[in-house]
C-alpha cells in the first residue's frame, strides 16, 4: 500500500470522521477505472469514489466539454438564461420519466433534496414528510433528517417533521417474510397504515430511493415502487424519488424508477449526471408542481443554480452515455459479470451474508453468522471493534484496489465502463480479502 501523509492535507477539516492525522492514499491523477497515486501507485476504483464516476476518471468527451466552456463562459448568474444550462435541461429531460419536464438545478445531491421537499410544501401546504429507514438523502438540515440510518443520530432535532416507515427490504424483512412477492405486499400494506395513522391531510411528501444506495443496495421487490406511487396518488401525497446514487445509468437503467415503469412527481438526481467531474445536481419537477410556480415566485435560489462548467459536463457525460449505451453495458456489468461473480465468492467465504444488486451496484454484506445474520462488526464500529472492515481495506489497497467501505458491507460499484478483465481482477482481490475477513467468523474460507 502506498500511503502517503501529506502535512497539507491535515489543515482540510474532513467530513464524517475524528480530525486529524491520516493514512490515505493521495491519489494525484486518473484514468479510466483507475486513479494514481505520486509514487506511480495505480489502483483499481471499485466504488467509483462515493459511486460517482459512471463514466470513469478523465473520459475524454466530458473533459473536452469542460474545456470547452471554460474557453468561452466560464461562469453566469442563474437569473440569466444560458445555452449550455439549457442544453442540459434538454438532456435530462430526454432521458426522465414521462411528466417530468422541467429541471431545478443545484450544485450536489442534499441541496436538490432540500428543494424537493420546500417544491411539495410549497405545492400542497401540508408539513410532514415520509422517509423509510435504511436511507441517506444527504447531510443538510431537511436531508439528514429524512435519512433513516445512524447518519442521522447526532444531528437529530427531533423537530423536521419527518416520519420514517420500513421499506421492503427481503434480506431483513421486518414483516416476517419468507418470498419478494411477501415482502413487497407487506411492505406496502405497512406503508398504508403509516399514512392512514399519520393522517394523509398531513404529509406533504415522500422521499424513497428506488435502490437503496449506500444504507445497504436493497433492490425492492418488483411492484413495490408502483405500489408507493398508486398511494401516494391516492393520498394527494407528492412522490419524490431520490435517484442521487442511482440515476443516470448505475442499474441499468437511465433512472432507477424505470425498472417498475414509474414516473415520481419530483425526481432528484446529482453525481452520475455528469460524473462528478463539476459540482451538479437537481430535481426534475412534473408538470402540476411546475404549474404552482408559473402564477407565484419560487421563493428560493442558489448563486451556482446551473453552473455553466457543470452543465457542460452534463452534456458531454449524458451525451456519452447516449452514443456508448451506457445503460446496457451497466445492465450487462450486472448480469454476466458481478452478479455471478459475486454470487460465486458468497459460496466459498463464510463472512458473507448476503450477496444484491442490480446492474452496476452491489454489494457484499459481511456476517458473524448466516444463520442469525449477526453482522461482522457492530454499527459504528470504530478501532479494534471494526478490525474485520480494516483488514478488508487493508488487502484491498495492498492489492491496488480501492474499495468502497460502509459498515458492514462492501459496495461494488465500479464505473459503469470498465472492461470485463479489470471487473475480474477486482472480484479475484475481493475474494482474497474476504478471506481476511472470514478470520473473524471462526469459520475457514472454502477454496
Ligand atoms: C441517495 C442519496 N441522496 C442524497 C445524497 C446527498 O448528495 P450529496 O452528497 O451530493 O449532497 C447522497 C449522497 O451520497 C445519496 O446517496
Amino acid at each position: 500500500m502506498t500511503s502517503v501523509t501529506v502535512d497539507l492535507d491535515e489543515l482540510v477539516f474532513h467530513p464524517w470522521t475524528v480530525q486529524g492525522p491520516r493514512a490515505v492514499p493521495t491519489f494525484v491523477s486518473g484514468s479510466g477505472s483507475h486513479v494514481l497515486d505520486g509514487d506511480g501507485g495505480r489502483y483499481l476504483d471499485f466504488g467509483s469514489q462515493l459511486v460517482f464516476t459512471n463514466l470513469g476518471h478523465q473520459h475524454p468527451r466530458i473533459v473536452a466539454a469542460i474545456k470547452e466552456q471554460a474557453d468561452r463562459l466560464c461562469t453566469l448568474a442563474p437569473g440569466y438564461s444560458s445555452d449550455i444550462r439549457g442544453e442540459a435541461a434538454r438532456m435530462i429531460v430526454e432521458v426522465a420519466p414521462e411528466g417530468l419536464g422541467h429541471v431545478l438545478f443545484t450544485t450536489g445531491g442534499t441541496e436538490a433534496i432540500e428543494h424537493a421537499v420546500r417544491l411539495a410544501r410549497l405545492h400542497n401546504g401540508r408539513p410532514k414528510v415520509l422517509a423509510a429507514y435504511r436511507s441517506y438523502h444527504g447531510s443538510t438540515t431537511t436531508s439528514i433528517h429524512l435519512t433513516g440510518d445512524p447518519r442521522r443520530w447526532a444531528s437529530d432535532t427531533g423537530a423536521a417533521g419527518v416520519v420514517h416507515f420500513f421499506g421492503a427490504f427481503p434480506y431483513r424483512s421486518a414483516f416476517g417474510s419468507t418470498t419478494p412477492e411477501e415482502e413487497c405486499e407487506r411492505a406496502l400494506a405497512h406503508l398504508e397504515q403509516v399514512i392512514l395513522l399519520e393522517g394523509p391531510s398531513t404529509i406533504s411528501a415522500l422521499v424513497l430511493e428506488p435502490v437503496t444506495g449506500s444504507s445497504g443496495v436493497i433492490v425492492p421487490p418488483a411492484g413495490y415502487l408502483r405500489g408507493v406511487r398508486d398511494l401516494c396518488t391516492r393520498h394527494g401525497i407528492v412522490f419524490i424519488a431520490d435517484e442521487v446514487l442511482v440515476g443516470f445509468c448505475r442499474t441499468g437503467a437511465w433512472f432507477a424508477v424505470d425498472h417498475d415503469g414509474v414516473s415520481p412527481d419530483l425526481v432528484v438526481f446529482a453525481k452520475g449526471v455528469n460524473s462528478g467531474y463539476v459540482p451538479l445536481g437537481g430535481v426534475l419537477v412534473s408538470d402540476p408542481i411546475h404549474e404552482t410556480f408559473t402564477s407565484r415566485p419560487y421563493p428560493a435560489g442558489m448563486t451556482y443554480s446551473g453552473h455553466p462548467l457543470a452543465c457542460a459536463a452534463a452534456v458531454g457525460a449524458i451525451g456519452a452515455m447516449r452514443d456508448e449505451g451506457t445503460a446496457a453495458a451497466a445492465s450487462r456489468l450486472g448480469t454476466d459479470m458481478l452478479g455471478p461473480g459475486l454470487a460465486k465468492l458468497a459460496a466459498s467465504h463464510p463472512s458473507v451474508g448476503d450477496v444484491r444488486g442490480i446492474g452496476g451496484l452491489w454489494t457484499v454484506e459481511l456476517v458473524r453468522d448466516r444463520e442469525t445474520k449477526e453482522p461482522l462488526m457492530s454499527i459504528g464500529a470504530t478501532g479494534e471493534a471494526n478490525a474485520p472492515m480494516t483488514a478488508v481495506l487493508k488487502t484491498c489497497l495492498d492489492r491496488g484496489l480501492v474499495p468502497l467501505i460502509l459498515g458492514n458491507r462492501i459496495h461494488v460499484a465500479p464505473p459503469l465502463n470498465v472492461s470485463d478483465s479489470d471487473a475480474a481482477t477486482g472480484l479475484a482481490i475481493l475474494d482474497e480479502a474476504l478471506a481476511a475477513a472470514d478470520t473473524f467468523t471462526g469459520q475457514a474460507s472454502v477454496s
